[in-house]
Protein backbone atom coordinates (compact mmCIF):
# COMPACT_ATOMS: atom_id res chain seq x y z
CA UNK A 1 0.00 0.00 0.00
CA UNK A 2 1.53 3.44 -0.93
CA UNK A 3 2.11 5.25 2.23
CA UNK A 4 0.42 8.66 1.99
CA UNK A 5 2.69 11.27 4.81
CA UNK A 6 0.47 14.36 6.18
CA UNK A 7 3.10 16.95 7.61
CA UNK A 8 0.44 18.07 10.02
CA UNK A 9 0.16 20.51 13.25
CA UNK A 10 -2.46 23.20 13.71
CA UNK A 11 0.45 25.99 14.30
CA UNK A 12 1.54 27.87 11.61
CA UNK A 13 4.98 28.72 10.71
CA UNK A 14 6.57 25.41 12.16
CA UNK A 15 7.86 24.22 8.81
CA UNK A 16 5.04 22.10 7.30
CA UNK A 17 5.62 23.29 4.12
CA UNK A 18 9.09 23.04 3.92
CA UNK A 19 9.42 19.54 5.19
CA UNK A 20 6.50 18.55 3.17
CA UNK A 21 8.06 19.60 -0.22
CA UNK A 22 11.70 18.70 0.92
CA UNK A 23 10.88 15.12 2.03
CA UNK A 24 8.71 14.40 -1.43
CA UNK A 25 11.74 15.11 -3.54
CA UNK A 26 13.83 13.70 -0.40
CA UNK A 27 11.75 10.47 -1.00
CA UNK A 28 11.31 10.56 -4.95
CA UNK A 29 15.11 11.05 -5.43
CA UNK A 30 16.35 8.29 -2.61
CA UNK A 31 14.27 5.68 -4.16
CA UNK A 32 16.23 6.69 -7.82
CA UNK A 33 19.39 6.50 -6.65
CA UNK A 34 18.58 3.09 -4.87
CA UNK A 35 17.47 1.45 -8.56
CA UNK A 36 13.58 1.41 -7.25
CA UNK A 37 11.17 0.72 -10.77
CA UNK A 38 8.98 3.46 -9.60
CA UNK A 39 10.00 6.92 -7.67
CA UNK A 40 6.69 8.46 -8.84
CA UNK A 41 5.82 10.71 -5.51
CA UNK A 42 2.19 13.40 -5.38
CA UNK A 43 2.54 16.43 -3.59
CA UNK A 44 -0.95 17.20 -2.69
CA UNK A 45 -1.23 21.38 -1.43
CA UNK A 46 -4.30 21.32 1.15
CA UNK A 47 -3.14 24.72 2.36
CA UNK A 48 -4.96 28.01 0.50
CA UNK A 49 -1.97 29.78 1.06
CA UNK A 50 -0.48 27.32 -1.71
CA UNK A 51 3.32 28.17 -0.66
CA UNK A 52 4.63 24.32 -1.45
CA UNK A 53 2.42 24.98 -4.62
CA UNK A 54 4.39 28.18 -5.30
CA UNK A 55 7.94 26.60 -4.71
CA UNK A 56 7.78 23.45 -6.72
CA UNK A 57 5.46 24.67 -9.19
CA UNK A 58 6.75 28.35 -9.85
CA UNK A 59 2.98 29.39 -9.64
CA UNK A 60 -0.28 30.35 -6.69
CA UNK A 61 -2.56 31.02 -9.33
CA UNK A 62 -4.50 27.77 -9.49
CA UNK A 63 -8.02 28.16 -9.16
CA UNK A 64 -11.60 26.41 -9.57
CA UNK A 65 -10.44 24.53 -12.77
CA UNK A 66 -6.96 22.89 -12.19
CA UNK A 67 -6.52 22.76 -7.98
CA UNK A 68 -7.39 20.96 -5.11
CA UNK A 69 -10.66 23.16 -5.06
CA UNK A 70 -11.40 21.28 -8.62
CA UNK A 71 -11.21 17.63 -7.30
CA UNK A 72 -13.07 18.51 -4.18
CA UNK A 73 -16.40 20.24 -6.10
CA UNK A 74 -16.25 17.62 -9.07
CA UNK A 75 -19.12 14.53 -9.42
CA UNK A 76 -18.00 12.05 -7.56
CA UNK A 77 -18.10 9.17 -10.49
CA UNK A 78 -15.33 11.87 -12.03
CA UNK A 79 -13.42 12.77 -9.27
CA UNK A 80 -10.24 10.41 -9.99
CA UNK A 81 -9.97 11.56 -13.76
CA UNK A 82 -10.34 14.99 -12.47
CA UNK A 83 -7.93 14.20 -10.01
CA UNK A 84 -5.16 13.23 -12.55
CA UNK A 85 -5.98 15.97 -15.59
CA UNK A 86 -5.35 18.68 -12.21
CA UNK A 87 -1.96 17.17 -11.50
CA UNK A 88 1.26 19.58 -12.50
CA UNK A 89 4.67 18.26 -13.09
CA UNK A 90 7.06 20.24 -11.12
CA UNK A 91 9.77 22.07 -12.31
CA UNK A 92 12.02 20.11 -9.55
CA UNK A 93 11.60 16.92 -10.62
CA UNK A 94 10.03 15.23 -13.27
CA UNK A 95 8.85 12.11 -10.91
CA UNK A 96 7.35 15.25 -8.66
CA UNK A 97 3.77 15.53 -9.41
CA UNK A 98 1.98 18.00 -7.58
CA UNK A 99 -1.69 18.54 -6.78
CA UNK A 100 -2.16 22.45 -6.66
CA UNK A 101 -3.72 24.21 -3.39
CA UNK A 102 -5.83 27.91 -4.24
CA UNK A 103 -7.24 30.66 -2.38
CA UNK A 104 -10.59 28.90 -3.30
CA UNK A 105 -10.10 26.11 -0.80
CA UNK A 106 -10.66 28.56 1.91
CA UNK A 107 -14.75 28.40 1.21
CA UNK A 108 -14.53 24.79 0.07
CA UNK A 109 -15.18 23.53 3.29
CA UNK A 110 -18.47 25.28 4.04
CA UNK A 111 -19.70 24.71 0.18
CA UNK A 112 -19.04 20.90 0.91
CA UNK A 113 -21.17 21.11 4.08
CA UNK A 114 -23.95 19.26 4.28
CA UNK A 115 -22.81 17.42 0.99
CA UNK A 116 -22.99 13.22 1.17
CA UNK A 117 -19.23 11.83 2.10
CA UNK A 118 -17.86 15.44 2.02
CA UNK A 119 -14.86 14.14 4.03
CA UNK A 120 -14.59 11.39 1.92
CA UNK A 121 -13.98 13.59 -1.46
CA UNK A 122 -10.10 13.54 -1.47
CA UNK A 123 -9.31 10.11 -0.23
CA UNK A 124 -11.37 8.39 -2.11
CA UNK A 125 -10.01 9.83 -5.18
CA UNK A 126 -6.51 9.93 -4.32
CA UNK A 127 -6.58 5.92 -3.13
CA UNK A 128 -7.64 5.27 -6.78
CA UNK A 129 -4.37 6.95 -7.87
CA UNK A 130 -1.97 6.08 -4.94
CA UNK A 131 -0.89 2.30 -6.68
CA UNK A 132 0.86 4.59 -9.56
CA UNK A 133 2.67 6.44 -6.71
CA UNK A 134 5.75 5.10 -4.76
CA UNK A 135 4.21 7.37 -1.90
CA UNK A 136 2.50 10.66 -1.42
CA UNK A 137 2.71 13.64 0.85
CA UNK A 138 0.40 16.06 1.91
CA UNK A 139 1.05 19.56 3.12
CA UNK A 140 -1.79 21.13 5.26
CA UNK A 141 -2.69 24.42 6.54
CA UNK A 142 -2.57 25.21 10.08
CA UNK A 143 -5.61 23.79 11.68
CA UNK A 144 -7.11 20.34 11.95
CA UNK A 145 -8.65 19.06 8.59
CA UNK A 146 -10.67 15.75 9.17
CA UNK A 147 -10.71 15.58 4.86
CA UNK A 148 -6.45 15.68 5.01
CA UNK A 149 -5.96 13.33 7.81
CA UNK A 150 -8.60 10.72 6.50
CA UNK A 151 -6.21 10.60 3.37
CA UNK A 152 -3.23 9.84 5.16
CA UNK A 153 -1.64 7.36 6.73
CA UNK A 154 1.50 8.64 8.47
CA UNK A 155 1.30 11.64 10.19
CA UNK A 156 4.13 13.75 10.60
CA UNK A 157 4.49 16.41 12.81
CA UNK A 158 7.06 19.50 12.52
CA UNK A 159 6.89 21.43 15.95
CA UNK A 160 9.57 23.80 17.01
CA UNK A 161 12.24 23.79 20.14
CA UNK A 162 9.74 25.92 21.86
CA UNK A 163 8.09 25.22 25.30
CA UNK A 164 4.36 26.05 24.05
CA UNK A 165 5.02 24.24 20.37
CA UNK A 166 5.88 20.90 22.79
CA UNK A 167 3.00 21.32 25.37
CA UNK A 168 0.64 21.09 22.28
CA UNK A 169 2.19 17.93 20.75
CA UNK A 170 0.11 15.80 23.23
CA UNK A 171 -2.85 17.07 22.00
CA UNK A 172 -2.05 17.00 18.26
CA UNK A 173 -1.15 13.71 18.54
CA UNK A 174 -4.34 13.04 20.93
CA UNK A 175 -6.53 14.37 17.85
CA UNK A 176 -5.17 12.15 15.59
CA UNK A 177 -5.40 9.03 17.47
CA UNK A 178 -9.09 10.37 18.01
CA UNK A 179 -9.65 10.32 13.74
CA UNK A 180 -8.24 6.85 13.65
CA UNK A 181 -10.25 5.27 16.43
CA UNK A 182 -13.41 7.33 16.19
CA UNK A 183 -13.52 7.30 12.06
CA UNK A 184 -12.27 3.67 12.32
CA UNK A 185 -9.32 4.15 9.99
CA UNK A 186 -6.40 1.52 11.11
CA UNK A 187 -4.29 2.57 8.92
CA UNK A 188 -3.78 6.33 9.86
CA UNK A 189 -0.73 6.57 12.78
CA UNK A 190 1.58 9.16 14.13
CA UNK A 191 4.71 8.28 11.78
CA UNK A 192 6.62 10.42 14.23
CA UNK A 193 8.13 14.42 15.07
CA UNK A 194 10.33 16.36 13.61
CA UNK A 195 11.90 19.06 15.36
CA UNK A 196 12.63 22.33 13.39
CA UNK A 197 14.46 25.43 13.19
CA UNK A 198 16.70 23.88 15.91
CA UNK A 199 19.24 26.60 17.10
CA UNK A 200 22.29 25.42 18.62
CA UNK A 201 23.31 28.26 20.16
CA UNK A 202 20.36 28.48 22.11
CA UNK A 203 20.07 26.63 25.54
CA UNK A 204 16.38 26.18 25.68
CA UNK A 205 16.35 24.32 22.42
CA UNK A 206 18.67 22.00 23.76
CA UNK A 207 16.73 21.49 27.42
CA UNK A 208 13.56 21.29 25.04
CA UNK A 209 15.38 18.07 22.79
CA UNK A 210 16.68 16.91 26.03
CA UNK A 211 12.70 16.94 27.23
CA UNK A 212 11.50 15.22 23.75
CA UNK A 213 14.05 12.32 24.03
CA UNK A 214 13.11 11.32 28.00
CA UNK A 215 9.44 11.82 27.29
CA UNK A 216 7.68 8.42 28.03
CA UNK A 217 5.49 9.17 24.86
CA UNK A 218 7.30 11.31 22.80
CA UNK A 219 10.86 9.87 22.95
CA UNK A 220 10.03 6.94 20.89
CA UNK A 221 8.28 9.51 17.93
CA UNK A 222 11.19 11.90 17.29
CA UNK A 223 12.38 11.46 13.66
CA UNK A 224 14.92 13.89 13.14
CA UNK A 225 15.66 17.42 13.77
CA UNK A 226 16.29 20.38 10.77
CA UNK A 227 18.59 23.09 12.26
CA UNK A 228 17.83 26.66 11.44
CA UNK A 229 19.59 27.25 8.37
CA UNK A 230 18.95 30.40 6.17
CA UNK A 231 19.71 28.47 3.12
CA UNK A 232 16.38 27.29 3.63
CA UNK A 233 14.44 30.89 3.36
CA UNK A 234 17.18 31.40 -0.12
CA UNK A 235 15.71 28.36 -1.23
CA UNK A 236 12.22 29.28 -0.99
CA UNK A 237 12.85 32.94 -2.70
CA UNK A 238 14.85 30.75 -5.60
CA UNK A 239 11.63 28.23 -5.39
CA UNK A 240 14.22 25.72 -5.39
CA UNK A 241 14.52 22.39 -2.81
CA UNK A 242 17.23 22.61 -0.15
CA UNK A 243 19.22 19.92 -2.13
CA UNK A 244 19.15 21.71 -5.53
CA UNK A 245 19.87 25.30 -3.71
CA UNK A 246 22.61 23.72 -1.60
CA UNK A 247 23.06 20.00 -1.40
CA UNK A 248 26.18 21.14 1.46
CA UNK A 249 23.89 23.38 3.60
CA UNK A 250 23.45 21.96 7.44
CA UNK A 251 19.08 21.70 6.41
CA UNK A 252 20.27 20.06 3.06
CA UNK A 253 21.81 17.04 5.49
CA UNK A 254 19.49 16.73 8.09
CA UNK A 255 16.22 16.63 5.32
CA UNK A 256 18.64 14.13 3.39
CA UNK A 257 19.08 11.97 6.62
CA UNK A 258 15.34 11.95 7.88
CA UNK A 259 14.04 11.03 4.06
CA UNK A 260 15.99 8.08 4.81
CA UNK A 261 14.99 7.27 8.47
CA UNK A 262 11.76 7.55 6.35
CA UNK A 263 12.06 5.18 4.08
CA UNK A 264 13.66 2.65 6.27
CA UNK A 265 10.83 2.65 8.58
CA UNK A 266 8.83 2.24 5.81
CA UNK A 267 10.89 -0.95 4.78
CA UNK A 268 10.99 -2.29 8.28
CA UNK A 269 6.88 -1.36 9.19
N1 LIG B 1 15.13 24.95 9.07
C1 LIG B 1 14.78 26.22 8.85
N2 LIG B 1 15.68 27.21 9.00
C2 LIG B 1 15.36 28.50 8.79
N3 LIG B 1 14.12 28.91 8.40
C3 LIG B 1 13.17 27.98 8.22
C4 LIG B 1 13.45 26.59 8.43
N4 LIG B 1 12.31 25.89 8.18
C5 LIG B 1 11.38 26.80 7.81
N5 LIG B 1 11.88 28.05 7.84
C6 LIG B 1 11.19 29.30 7.54
O1 LIG B 1 10.10 29.43 8.44
C7 LIG B 1 8.96 29.95 7.78
C8 LIG B 1 7.79 28.99 7.94
O2 LIG B 1 8.09 27.77 7.29
P1 LIG B 1 6.95 26.94 6.57
O3 LIG B 1 7.57 25.69 6.08
O4 LIG B 1 6.25 27.80 5.57
O5 LIG B 1 5.98 26.63 7.80
P2 LIG B 1 4.42 26.22 7.80
O6 LIG B 1 4.12 25.54 6.52
O7 LIG B 1 4.30 25.32 8.99
O8 LIG B 1 3.64 27.49 7.98
C9 LIG B 1 9.37 30.16 6.33
O9 LIG B 1 9.69 31.52 6.17
C10 LIG B 1 10.58 29.30 6.15
O10 LIG B 1 11.50 29.84 5.20
MG1 LIG C 1 2.63 25.96 5.10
Amino acid sequence: MTRVYALTNHKGGVGKSTSATNIALGISAMLRNAGASNSRVLLIDTDSQAHATLVTTGQNNYDENNSLYTVLMADRQKATQVLSECLVQSHWDSNLHVLPASHLLEQAESELQGTAGAPYRLADPLSKLAPYYAAIVIDTRPSFSLMTEIAATNAIIPVEPRYLETVGLLSVIGKINDIRDGWRFANLCVRGIVVTKMDNRVRGHHYLLEELNTHPQLNQLLLGVIPMNEAVSYAHRSHASIFAYDPKATASKAYAQLVHHILSQKRGA
